[in-house]
């Protein structure tokens, strides 16, 4: 088991940062604690996610809700927050494709409120959570049942998206505790994991005002494939970036018209 996950369980029962648990060596558990304890450790392992045995998870200082409806939020997609935060002016109307757990559109509009921002998921189930974890942030966001695109016709400043990007071939290399429980909806992209990207490029420009702006995140040996994808629907890169770890991570893409 991983010393991560028992630290980031154990701080739970104990009311405690992570950090503090070294201060708390000598705790001794009540019955109640223990107990909640047992159930946790075998909950682990049984490859349960710490997030889901929990139901919570941190994102961009944000305690969210999450269950195996929604993607756990990665720390890496912090930094398409910040991309599009870095893009964004006030009063901007967003799009966020496949939002989960609202992750992104939530950290976006608790950093920036006079942003406009619409969210949407083909996931009923999915939405119910990011509609909580709005409602528990007090963040005013349209969230709508879709597949990519909200039905209406609407023009934003801004598209963001961190679509499912794994190719079949890679999801069945994939961490077995993910595979079992993470939504594979979430994950799995047909072809060779560009699908989303492919057809969001297809129909972005209709939806993004003049010199309108996507911002994605997307698989470490993907940035090329996007790249030609999107010339070929008409939009220019404006920034390529990495993550903390240095992999090719995130794509801005304008359109001119
Ligand atoms: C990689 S997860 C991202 C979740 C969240 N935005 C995050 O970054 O943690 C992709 C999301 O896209 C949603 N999704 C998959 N197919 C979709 C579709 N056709 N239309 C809208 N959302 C879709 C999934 O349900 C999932 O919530």
């Amino acid at each position: 088991m991983d010393r991560h996950d028992l630290d980031f369980l154990l701080s739970d029962i104990l009311h405690c940062p992570v950090l503090e648990l070294p201060l708390r060596r000598d705790s001794v558990l009540s019955q109640e604690q223990s107990a909640l304890w047992q159930e946790y450790v075998d909950r682990l392992k049984c490859q349960e996610p710490p997030q889901y045995i929990l139901g919570k998870a941190w994102f961009y200082g944000l305690e969210l809700e999450v269950n195996p409806a929604v993607l756990i939020p990665r720390p890496e997609t912090e930094g398409l927050v910040e991309r599009a935060l870095g893009l964004l002016q006030p009063g901007s109307k967003v799009l966020e494709i496949g939002t989960g757990s609202g992750a992104i559109a939530i950290a976006l509009k608790q950093s920036m409120p006079s942003a406009e921002i619409t969210a949407t998921d083909s996931s009923e189930a999915a939405l119910s959570v990011a509609k909580r974890n709005a409602a528990r942030h007090n963040c005013a966001i349209d969230f709508i049942q879709a597949d990519l695109f909200p039905p209406q016709q609407d023009s934003f400043g801004l598209i963001v998206s961190n679509p499912p990007y794994i190719s079949p071939a890679e999801y069945n290399a994939l961490e077995a505790r993910v595979r079992a429980w993470e939504p594979s909806q979430a994950l799995l992209a047909a072809e060779d994991g560009l699908w989303y990207y492919r057809r969001i490029l297809e129909r972005a420009a209709a939806c993004l005002i003049p010199q309108g702006l996507v911002c994605f995140e997307h698989g470490a040996t993907q940035r090329q494939g996007i790249l030609a994808i999107a010339e070929a629907h008409g939009f220019a890169c404006v920034e390529a970036g990495t993550d903390l770890a240095g992999r090719e991570r995130y794509l801005t893409l304008r359109h001119p018209d």
